[in-house]
């Protein structure tokens, strides 16, 4: 254990959240999961605020590579500020110095939260109007507005009946099937080529679960789609994806109909569509309704660059 780690660990993360924000569970083993075995994990970059020996505010960051070769981009992973010192500049201080390192190692922008594919939130949940405030008031700008749906697993879901959704699978020679732990090589392989590194880490995560939590689709021994669940968050679904080939066959829905009624069967009241892409399909297809909004904003920090691309954004 490194120094950094021995004085902030995620189980001080973890009592730090729940004090700070009661009303959303972040157990200790999401935060290790999601910050400490980031593959891109820096201690160097995890800052404790303490008084009197307590913790009252941290904050983490991450340096994700430009898979283009460029500059890489730093991300604020994780914020809280106990109540009790809260307007009193601890989180300035902490992102001041934050912000110092992840330029001191050669970040050309720094955003908060959407660290993908190892990340909390897919940006500022707009709900937390001080942490809005505080990076609008830091400079940083908005880039775009996404979306968490949720799925009522409560209810009957809202999709065609199982024996429609299932005849019209088996006329293409389509399979869906639970994933399995030997599936990890190929169907990695095929994630990575298909879908990019970033769903291939998500779905490796999940695939890694006991039992795996998604399932995949299989025509002609081709991988041709997949969905899973619980991989950035107990509870949270995605992602998911269909080859454009067979988009339109009615396998999307039949991914996600597999993934939620096991949700259900594993005690899931509620499935959030995480960071959802097609609103629509899910809206329209399976009943859901959006339920969070996040704001990903970020602040360009490597101004001569930024010059010299006319001010383009990157
Ligand atoms: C967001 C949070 C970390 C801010 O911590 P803090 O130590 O109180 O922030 P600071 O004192 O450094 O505030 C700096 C500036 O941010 C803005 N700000 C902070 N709290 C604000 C509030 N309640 N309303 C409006 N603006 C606020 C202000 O511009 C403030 O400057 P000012 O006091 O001179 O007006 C804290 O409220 C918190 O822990 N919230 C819950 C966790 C959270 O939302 N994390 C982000 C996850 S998405």
């Amino acid at each position: 254990m490194s120094d950094a780690q021995a004085q902030l660990g995620v189980d001080q993360l973890a009592a730090l959240w729940e004090e700070a924000v009661p009303g959303e569970r972040l157990p200790e083993e999401v935060l290790r999961e999601r910050l400490l075995e980031d593959p891109d994990c820096d201690l160097s970059l995890w800052l404790a605020a303490r008084h009197g020996g307590r913790l009252v505010g941290a904050a983490v960051g991450v340096v994700r590579p430009d898979p283009a070769g460029g500059k890489p981009a730093g991300y604020v992973q994780f914020l809280a500020v106990a109540p009790a010192f809260r307007r009193q500049k601890v989180a300035s201080r902490l992102l001041d110095e934050l912000e110092r390192r992840l330029v001191s190692k050669g970040v050309r922008a720094i955003r908060a939260f959407d660290s993908a594919p190892s990340y909390l939130w897919p940006g500022i949940d707009v709900q937390f109007t001080p942490a809005l405030c505080l990076f609008e008031r830091r400079g940083y700008a908005l880039r775009s507005y996404e979306f968490n749906m949720k799925v009522d697993l409560t209810r009957p879901l809202a999709a065609p009946p199982e024996k429609e959704r299932r005849e019209a699978l088996e006329r293409a020679g389509i399979a869906v099937r639970r994933l399995r732990p030997e599936d990890e090589a190929s169907l990695g392989d095929w994630m990575l080529r298909t879908w990019g590194p970033h769903w291939a880490y998500e779905v490796g995560v999940a695939l890694r679960r006991q039992p795996p939590a998604g399932f995949a689709a299989v025509q002609d021994g081709q991988w041709i789609g997949f969905a899973v669940y619980d991989s950035g968050r107990p509870g949270w679904f995605g992602p998911m994806g269909v080859e454009p080939r067979w988009q339109g066959t009615g396998l999307g829905i039949e991914l996600c109909v597999r993934c939620f009624e096991d949700m259900a069967q594993r005690g899931y009241t509620e499935a959030q569509i995480a960071w959802a892409g097609p609103r629509c399909f899910y809206a329209r297809k399976l009943g859901a309704s959006i339920s969070r909004v996040f704001a990903r904003v970020e602040k360009v920090v490597d101004v001569a660059d930024e010059e010299q691309r006319g001010g383009r954004p990157a």
